[in-house]
């Protein structure tokens, strides 16, 4: 199935509403799983702390997972999207005990803005299927990350056939409002199959240090550790 790309930011407000409202606890938790079994310095930062950085960050659900299980780290969140950034700052604002250790960013990337090889620890979810120009998301990995930063982004693959968007659409989006199934529905259809993001990593020279792996029906995960 061909790739049809949808629009980077998710700049309305019934938009950002909807998907702030959604239930992707079982994604997200698999996000944070990933976290906990392959970076090797999980242990360390969690004890003295890291700094790490959320690209596309959304409502920051996952920026807020990632502050309670790591609780000494701080992270930089970043999106494009002023109505995505309001839903994260409704969302701190009720966890105000973690609010000290966030940083809500509005940039669109890639940006030169947000420093040079500064962060221990990049991560995205979700977002590079957005991208027009997917090697934007690896630039400012290089940009983002310092020497041995470990790296995960993780995002839904596209599947093979239209009738299978449909079928993923049915399990995973049943119940869900219509513009929120119509998101997964775009989302999927303009998602990379595994082999283009690893052609991706070639082109960014990334491919001895990030590898791609499918980590389960609908999604692709990179991860690995920028050269020292
Ligand atoms: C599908 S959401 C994912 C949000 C969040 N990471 C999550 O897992 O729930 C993708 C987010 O990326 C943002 N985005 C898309 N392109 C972007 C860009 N070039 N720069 C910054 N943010 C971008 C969108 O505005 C949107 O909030």
């Amino acid at each position: 199935m061909q790739r049809r790309p949808e629009p980077e930011l998710m700049d309305t407000a019934e938009q950002a509403i909807a998907y702030a409202r959604a239930d992707f606890r079982d994604s997200n938790n698999l996000f944070i799983r990933l976290l906990e079994q392959h970076w090797p310095d999980s242990g360390a930062a969690k004890r003295n702390g890291c700094t790490a950085i959320d690209l596309g960050c959304g409502p920051a659900d996952i920026v807020l997972r990632f502050l309670r299980a790591w609780p000494q780290a701080h992270c930089t969140a970043v999106d494009g999207s002023a109505a995505m950034l309001a839903e994260a700052q409704h969302l701190l604002d009720a966890t105000p005990e973690l609010q000290p250790r966030a940083q809500l960013v509005q940039a669109t990337l890639p940006d030169p803005s947000l420093g040079q090889q500064c962060f221990d620890l990049i991560l995205s979810n979700s977002l590079l299927h957005h991208l027009h120009q997917p090697e934007g998301l690896w630039h400012s990995v290089r940009q983002l990350g310092r020497p041995g930063a470990f790296v995960l982004i993780m995002d839904l693959l596209r599947p093979p056939e239209p009738s299978w968007v449909e079928a993923l659409v049915k399990t995973y989006a049943a119940g869900e409002p219509e513009v929120l199934c119509n998101d997964f529905r775009h989302s999927l259809r303009a998602a990379f199959e595994p082999a283009e993001v690893q052609a991706q990593l070639r082109a960014a020279e990334l491919d001895g240090a990030l590898d791609v792996h499918v980590v389960s029906d609908r999604h692709l995960a990179v991860w690995g550790q920028l050269p020292a």
